[in-house]
């Protein structure tokens, strides 16, 4: 049976009053992404409608999500923010939310923007920084919030190769900077890569960028990094430079759905931005974060789930000869040797959903990491996949 999982379907496919109320920027400039072949489509045709999750038997391995999510500190919160629905969000709410926020990273609230998903300030981020010149980012990134300023006509990117083994190439990146740049966009851990640059090389580099040009580091992955407080670039907005970290609770927090995220990044740059986030974020995304944020046990669950199976997947990779990234995130890129897009449609039939092509690595595919038991089902249809190509 085939199946297409594609977010440009899920708009389609949604109630069309929901998708109006509940589509801010970010769903929209997925959509617009994948118009332009950042996120190709999934799969075939859809004979398999669903509203909400995974379509039933299909293990969901595209999008980065964590679906041992919400955690049950958030899902209380939740049904208590439904219970009060009724009310605009109480400022004492998105106040407390601002607070937990600025002491795990020692800064003062005026410090931190909540958004509706990380997505919808990256957006506004591309948005104030793109028409002062070129966003300067790696050639693979998560590109589909500069691409939705792009398509606004309101942003350029540009594009810095990646090194040979496929990192962020900062030098390059350095090199590439000039007095016209608007602002420069990393991502660390990378996706698609899934590779982290650790805090010793991105620091000095980004401490170097940011006094030429805003730099944005999306930090979307990080709670997944072997060294998360080594890695993140939060000690440069500390150092009151001109760098903006961005968090997000769809990955780790398994919120992807709820919709929060938020900056840090120094007071001013924090107030500009959280002016110009299009949407009100939803009291039930605020509730579910507060409950959440703080909740280590749910955290190094996911982790550990996250963990067991990545190292399913790459002993199943060594087993078959196939290549790929040393990843710390819910992901692995690796290098089938057929045809990415032929490769998905082959998981399609078995009803696995991967991703299908980035540019032109036509021979690499990316996996998201999921509930163990569709791991594992992907790591028996693998060979057979690849072998029917
Ligand atoms: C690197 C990265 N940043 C940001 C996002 C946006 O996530 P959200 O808007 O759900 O916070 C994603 C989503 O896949 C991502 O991969």
């Amino acid at each position: 049976m085939a199946f297409n999982l594609s977010r440009r379907n899920l708009l389609a496919g949604a109630a069309g009053g929901a998708v109006a109320t509940v589509a801010g920027c970010t769903t929209k400039s997925a959509a617009i992404a994948e118009e332009a072949g950042a996120f190709p489509a999934e799969a075939a045709a859809v004979d398999n409608p669903y509203l909400l999750g995974a379509p039933k038997g299909v293990a969901l391995l595209s999008r980065n999500e964590n679906p041992y999510g919400p955690a049950q500190s958030a899902r209380d919160m939740i049904a208590y923010a439904a219970s009060k629905g009724a009310y605009y969000t109480a400022q004492g709410a998105t106040e407390k939310l601002l607070k937990m926020i600025a002491d795990r990273h020692g800064v003062s609230p005026d410090h931190v923007a909540l958004s509706t998903g990380s997505g919808e300030i990256l957006s506004a981020l591309a948005l104030h920084y793109g028409p002062k010149g070129p966003i300067v980012a790696p050639r693979l990134f998560w590109d589909t919030t500069a691409l939705y300023a792009k398509n606004l006509g309101m942003a350029e990117i540009q594009r810095v190769p990646l090194s040979a083994e496929m990192e962020i190439d900062l030098p390059a990146m350095e090199a590439a900077v000039t007095s016209e740049t608007g602002a420069i966009q990393l991502c660390n851990p990378n996706n698609p890569t899934g590779l982290v640059t650790p805090g010793n090389v991105i620091r000095p580099a980004v401490r170097r960028m940011a006094a030429k040009a805003p730099v944005i580091v999306d930090e979307a992955y990080i709670e997944l990094a072997d060294d998360e407080a080594g890695t993140t670039c939060v000690p440069l907005v500390k150092e009151g430079l001109d760098v903006i970290v961005t968090r997000t609770f769809s990955k780790i927090y398994g919120m992807a759905g709820i919709r929060m995220g938020y900056l840090i990044a120094k007071p001013e740059i924090a107030q500009k931005v959280q002016s110009v986030v299009m949407s009100w974020t939803p009291s039930t995304s605020i509730a579910a974060a507060i409950g959440c944020y703080n909740d280590m046990d749910f955290i190094n669950m996911s982790k550990g789930k996250i963990v067991e199976c990545r190292d399913m997947v790459t002993a199943t990779l060594d087993t078959l000869g196939m290549e790929y990234l040393p990843s710390q995130t819910n992901f692995v890129y690796f290098k089938s040797g057929k045809e990415a897009n032929a490769l998905q449609k082959a998981m399609a039939d078995k009803m696995i959903s991967v991703r299908g092509q980035y540019m032109d690595y036509n021979e690499w595919t990316r996996v998201s990491m999921g509930f163990v038991e569709d791991v594992e089902k992907f790591c028996k249809t693998l060979p057979d996949a690849v072998a029917s190509i």
